[in-house]
């Protein structure tokens, strides 16, 4: 049995959330097969909701957020994993309604644990973490319906953030020419040495014309805005693109016609990171460590312990975080 700190989310009667340190026992952890000494985690939008009450990502408090964890495995019940293997868990429902990265110790499912590849150090995956590992699945799903880097330029919503900034580095490695869109003008030199070639303000894609469709502009995206966003980007992509949606940020809704897909025969195109299976979850990070890596990593992480995290919980709530911030234990 070991001590570790965890960050702890808890609600009082009235509905009103807290978060504070505290020290807890790993046997306090549900048993669920791995446990996992976590050595670094990674801040997304998801653990800012989890952490600030959100009950469409965390049902019940009190909680201890942060859905990216990498460590080494100090207990299996597994035969696929031995004490002290370095491993990764992102998604499934860590940090949801399972205690997640934010705590020094996880206790998951085997079927969540993903070796760490050879060539990718705990500081790293976890730079790239949900935020990396949604890029490449989004790519993934590009290039899969058959968007090469000759069919023209994608775009990248929210290019700034994490899902965003480590798009465009990996659409860059890729060879596809990138046009980052951003609302966050002090970020343009890091866009352009991340590999952006063309730099547009987020208002050029918020369309207020109510045209169905737009003069073409992207051959396809990757969009982590959603609502008028995404509809724009949709109106605006050249015939038989591909435009990825990834996130939620401006909103939920999608108001469009269906001429962009009927007229333009566009494929939009879900991402859904969590519950991507294993066989291509492991596809994914083995590419993200070998022909698929993702340089100047360094460059795009801000670190912090779990007590530096309330800062950045409130920043990434008013999307003014850029790149990632990663948690070391
Ligand atoms: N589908 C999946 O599996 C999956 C996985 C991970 C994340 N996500 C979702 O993807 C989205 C991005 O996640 P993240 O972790 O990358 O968040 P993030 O680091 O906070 O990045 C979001 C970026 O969106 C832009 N933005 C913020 N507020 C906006 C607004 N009101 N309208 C338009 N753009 C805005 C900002 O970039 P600029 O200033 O550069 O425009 C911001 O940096 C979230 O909705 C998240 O839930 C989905």
């Amino acid at each position: 049995m070991e001590e570790f700190r965890a960050l702890w989310v808890s609600e009082d009667a009235n509905g009103n959330f807290d978060r504070k340190i505290i020290v807890r026992k790993t046997t306090v952890l549900e048993e669920k097969g791995v446990l996992i000494k976590v050595s670094y985690s990674s801040l997304n939008y998801k653990d800012a909701l989890s952490s600030t009450g959100n009950k469409g990502v965390t049902r019940r408090y009190p909680h201890t957020p942060g859905i990216d964890a990498a460590g080494t495995v100090e207990q299996s019940n597994s035969p696929d994993f031995k004490i002290g293997d370095p491993v990764i868990v992102t998604g499934y429902d860590l940090g949801m309604n399972t205690c997640g990265g934010f705590g020094g110790y996880i206790n998951v499912p085997s079927g969540w644990v993903v070796p760490m590849p050879a060539g990718l150090s705990a500081e790293d995956s976890m730079t790239l973490g949900t935020a990396g590992f949604t890029a490449a699945l989004a790519v993934h799903h590009l290039i899969r319906s058959g968007q090469k880097p000759d069919s023209g330029s994608i775009l990248v919503t929210g290019a700034s953030g994490g899902v965003g900034c480590l798009t465009v580095a990996l659409l860059s490695v890729l060879g596809f020419e990138v046009i980052a869109s951003t609302g966050k003008p002090g970020q343009h030199d890091l866009l352009k040495r991340l590999g952006a070639k063309t730099i547009i303000d987020r208002a050029e894609v918020d369309d207020k014309t109510n045209k169905a469709l737009l003069k073409p502009r992207w051959s396809g995206a990757i969009d982590t805005a959603g609502g008028n966003i995404l509809a724009t980007v949709l109106k605006a992509c050249a015939e038989h693109g591909n435009v990825a949606s990834c996130g939620n940020v401006a909103s939920p809704l999608l108001n469009t016609t269906v001429f962009p897909f009927i007229l333009n025969g566009v494929n939009l195109l879900g991402v859904n990171s969590a519950t991507t299976p294993m066989v291509l979850r492991k596809e994914i990070w083995l590419k993200l460590a070998n022909e698929w890596k993702i340089p100047h990593l360094a460059a795009i992480r801000q670190v912090t312990s779990i007590d530096g995290l309330e800062d950045w919980i409130q920043r990434i709530l008013k999307g003014e975080v850029a790149g990632r911030v990663v948690v070391r234990h």
